[in-house]
């Protein structure tokens, strides 16, 4: 027996454990995690002394923009970042041009990104109301991750494209869908037993608050604010918590921004109802009063919110009613996002920066490291159905592995971000925690900070339906 590669002395974090052990790659898959030392040979010896060992981080929510506004980013770029920050599989987003609202787009979809991957992904689906419910039982069929909402958005008739500052009466435009068409959607993702995820912000208010601070002549971030306030996730999280109840859809909230929507979620869960919900890097780590140093670059939806909101994220996070975090990776240029508030486009880069991020949280003592594992790759991989195949180091599955050094400082400098799109809201931040080591099924595609993988080495990874939400809690 040879082995292909060996991981020594290095400090393994799984299900809640850290302990040592040594682990042996063989064919892609993990051979063993072992104290003992295995007979044979190793073709890579990796030296992990005095770093963590864990579970290939997985990023369940990004925007790659590929097909469609590829000038933005595209997957040849997002995944060498992804690769660069630690993760070895991201879910990518289906707000694409075209969308991956059929079949046809999904095969399609797949030939795409597979030539250009970094490292593994899952394509979600897109619901679309009544333009593709006839599609939603093919498309999980052909293995999508999960369904895609974006609840309150209005898109471009022609390209899918999201609207980010839309006013009804624009041209080319399919508005919001209503809430009869949300019930509609659900009643159809129902059979499938994959998650019902939605952007979670109610259209009704916002057009309403929006024209009153507008007309108030109000244009500060505040503003922004008090226009998609707290009231417009609650509405839609509770109208989404109601109609999951009486459908039985899993119902997910994506990138939670407030306490309040958090507390409905946590609320539900208690009562027992299949109610999941995430967060992102930019509600744990800024607030309203970080957009005089951050500037336009912070706009994303829904909005960072305020101080309060922060702190109930984070108890949400410690209390177990949000299931993992990701980066609603959503790049737009330099230029796009350098103009006025009010009209420039939502979403920044994440998926590089979150895993040093949540990594120096373990180092201020917000979490600890397996908690971290819990957060960014055990439970995202039971969400949605791919665990133990992902998220996991049992023998005989995917050798998808991170190395971590808890103890090395770095600085978040926009300029090495691996995306096309350098847009972040963290330039200039320091963290200590860097991933040092992503592992793709026995390939190590970056090392030290440089990618060592290959264009198309990435695979397409397709949930097991049966296994989806079986989640620790
Ligand atoms: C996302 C995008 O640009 O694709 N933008 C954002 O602000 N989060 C869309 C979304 O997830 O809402
Ligand atoms: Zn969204």
């Amino acid at each position: 027996m040879t082995w292909d590669v060996k991981i020594i002395n290095g400090k393994v974090v799984s299900n809640g454990d850290v302990f040592e052990a040594d682990i042996y790659v063989k064919d892609e898959k993990i051979g063993a995690v072992t104290t003992e030392t295995l007979e044979g040979e190793s073709a890579q010896v990796i030296d992990a002394k005095g770093k963590y060992v864990m579970p290939g981080l997985i990023d369940t929510h990004v925007h790659s923009r590929d097909p469609g506004p590829t000038y933005k980013e595209d997957f040849a770029h997002s995944t060498r970042a992804a690769a660069a920050g630690g993760i070895t599989s991201v879910f990518e987003m289906p707000n694409t041009t075209p969308p991956v609202n059929s079949p046809e787009n999904f095969d399609l979809q797949q030939q795409n990104l597979q030539q250009k991957a970094y490292v593994d992904f899952g394509l979600w689906g897109i619901c679309l109301g009544s333009l593709n419910l006839e599609h939603i039982q093919a498309l999980n069929e052909k293995g999508v991750i999960g369904f895609k909402f974006f609840w309150g958005y209005a898109v471009h008739k022609e390209t899918f494209q999201l609207m980010y500052n839309y006013k009804p009466g624009m041209e080319n435009v399919i508005p919001p869908f209503d809430d009869g068409d949300v019930y509609e959607m659900m009643e159809e993702v129902a059979k499938t037993g994959k998650l019902f995820a939605v952007h979670a912000e109610n259209n009704d208010l916002i057009q309403k608050l929006t024209n009153r601070v507008e007309e108030q002549g109000g244009r500060t971030y505040e503003d922004l604010v008090a226009g998609r306030p707290n009231l417009a996730e609650l509405l839609t999280v509770n109208t989404g918590i109601e109609m999951a109840k009486a459908t039985g859809v899993r119902f997910h909230v994506l990138h939670v921004s407030s306490g309040e929507a958090l507390e409905s979620v946590r609320t539900a869960q208690a009562g027992g109802y299949p109610v999941t919900v995430e967060t992102c890097p930019h509600y744990l780590f800024l607030s309203n009063e970080d957009y005089p140093e951050v500037g336009p670059q912070m706009k994303v939806y829904p909005p960072v919110k305020y101080k309060k909101d922060q702190d109930a994220i984070w108890g949400g996070i410690t209390d177990g009613t949000i299931s993992h975090v990701c980066s609603d990776h959503a790049p737009h240029t330099e230029e796009e996002k350098d103009g006025d508030l009010w009209s420039i486009p939502a979403g920044m880069c994440g998926v590089e920066s979150m895993a040093p991020l949540m990594l120096n949280a373990v180092n201020e003592g917000k979490i600890t490291i397996t908690d971290f594992v819990r957060l960014m790759a055990e439970e995202p991989a039971r969400l949605f159905g791919v665990y133990p195949q992902k998220g996991s180091l049992q023998a005989g599955t995917d050798a998808d592995i991170t190395i971590v050094d808890l103890d090395k400082d770095m600085v978040i400098k926009r300029e090495d971000l691996h995306s096309k799109s350098k847009v972040t809201a963290f330039d200039g931040f320091a963290v200590k925690g860097v991933p040092t080591e992503t592992i793709v099924r026995g390939k190590v595609v970056m090392k030290d900070g440089e990618i060592t993988g290959e264009q198309g080495y990435g695979r397409l990874i397709k949930p097991v339906a049966e296994k989806a939400g079986q989640t620790q809690a």
